[in-house]
């Protein structure tokens, strides 16, 4: 598509955070019949006589959370104008799945505060953390199987052995500064775009819709997770716990080579170079290094042109609908695109 066709779909660039959030509301109230359906299913299909698995499932899935994958589906297969409830049943599978990523990211990453709340592997343990975790996996399978939609599930299934292997593989590549941005799209296209694409090719393929829009919805999904974990990456050095529900701050305790650390290292010469290599490279940390990375995060400008990469995925997200009828549905994916990368949560 040319790019005279992804200025019509552009928003104001002036967006505010407050009109990005109430174009969100309009997507959250469309999906909102569906929702209750989904969330009931979700609470649902929570439950096990083991008790510390509905417990430790409900701390994390009570505490909220975005909703953003079953908001996805949802909104995929009413733009297709599905006339079943296949994607109930999907949209409470992605939510299982990211649950399920959710708690063994924690537990990985060591991170201490996930929605607000203290991470479950610091209440229950790590061993209890991820069994749930595959609980919760084994969960959404069931619910992608009653569907009898032996394609949904391949998608899905084949999505959830790549989230895995990103997440292997950022593991591997933990403390290399020698990764390119290459490398690093190459994992999140895995660990969470995978899941993104999945969400919203499963409610395209649940409605029926022809092959052309399920190609479009899958690539929908795909930029939009890129341009969304980009953002999420920026705000692991710039956002507030308060806002985020989790700290910032893990990904450089980690040594994950995020882009705004590949771009940071790219502007940097001299005694900013012997920074990253002594707290990244070497993974020598102490007190206020955080705070003076936030610092070269901006003063290299590499926060501002991470933000710029993520835009250009949330274009081409946009961009990807074109084929679909202007209407309140395609409007409240687009603003989705627009959140993804301007959100501040
Ligand atoms: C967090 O996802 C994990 C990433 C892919 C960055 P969300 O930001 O969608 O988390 P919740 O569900 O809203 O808590
Ligand atoms: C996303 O990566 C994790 C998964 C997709 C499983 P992050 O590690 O950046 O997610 P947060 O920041 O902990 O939510
Ligand atoms: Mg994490
Ligand atoms: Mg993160």
């Amino acid at each position: 598509m040319d790019s005279a066709n992804i200025d019509t779909v552009r928003p104001a660039p002036d967006a505010t955070p407050e009109l990005v959030k109430a174009d969100v509301k309009a997507l959250v109230s469309l999906c909102e019949p569906d929702m209750v359906d989904i969330n009931a299913l979700i609470t649902a299909r929570m439950r096990s006589e083991v008790a510390v698995i509905p417990a430790l499932a409900a701390h994390l899935i009570a505490a909220g959370g975005k909703r953003l994958r079953p908001l996805l589906c949802v909104a995929a297969a009413r733009l297709c104008g599905t006339t079943n409830t296949h994607h109930h049943n999907f949209s409470a599978a992605v939510e299982f799945i990211h649950t399920a990523t959710l708690l063994h990211d924690d537990v990985v990453d060591s991170s201490q505060l996930r929605r607000g709340k203290v991470a479950a592997h610091l209440i229950w343990g790590a061993p209890s953390s991820v069994l749930v975790g595959d609980f919760l996996f084994a969960r959404a399978f069931e619910l992608m199987v009653e569907t009898g939609s032996l394609r949904s599930l391949d998608i899905l299934s084949k999505a959830s052995a790549i989230i895995t292997q990103g997440e292997v593989l950022q593991l591997m590549k933990a403390f290399d500064l020698t990764l390119t941005q290459a490398d690093y799209i190459e994992i999140i296209s895995s660990k969470t775009a995978a899941l993104f694409s999945a969400a919203s090719e499963s409610g395209a393929v649940a409605s029926g819709a022809s092959e052309e829009k399920i190609r479009a919805l899958y690539s929908y999904g795909m930029n939009l997770g890129l341009a969304f974990q980009i953002q999420d990456d920026i705000l692991d050095y710039q956002g507030d716990a308060a806002d985020l529900g989790k700290n910032a701050g893990d990904d450089f305790a980690e040594g994950k080579s995020t882009l705004p650390l590949i771009l940071a290292m790219a502007a940097t010469s001299g005694s900013d170079s012997a920074f990253w290599e002594r707290t990244v490279g070497k993974r020598e940390q102490k007190p206020g290094d955080f705070q003076h990375a936030q610092g070269l995060m901006i003063s290299s400008g590499a926060l501002d042109a991470a933000r710029s990469v993520a835009r250009g995925y949330a274009d081409m997200a946009r961009a990807a609908l074109s084929l679909f009828d202007q209407g309140a549905w395609r409007q409240a994916l687009e603003s989705l695109a627009v959140y993804s990368v301007e959100r501040q949560t």
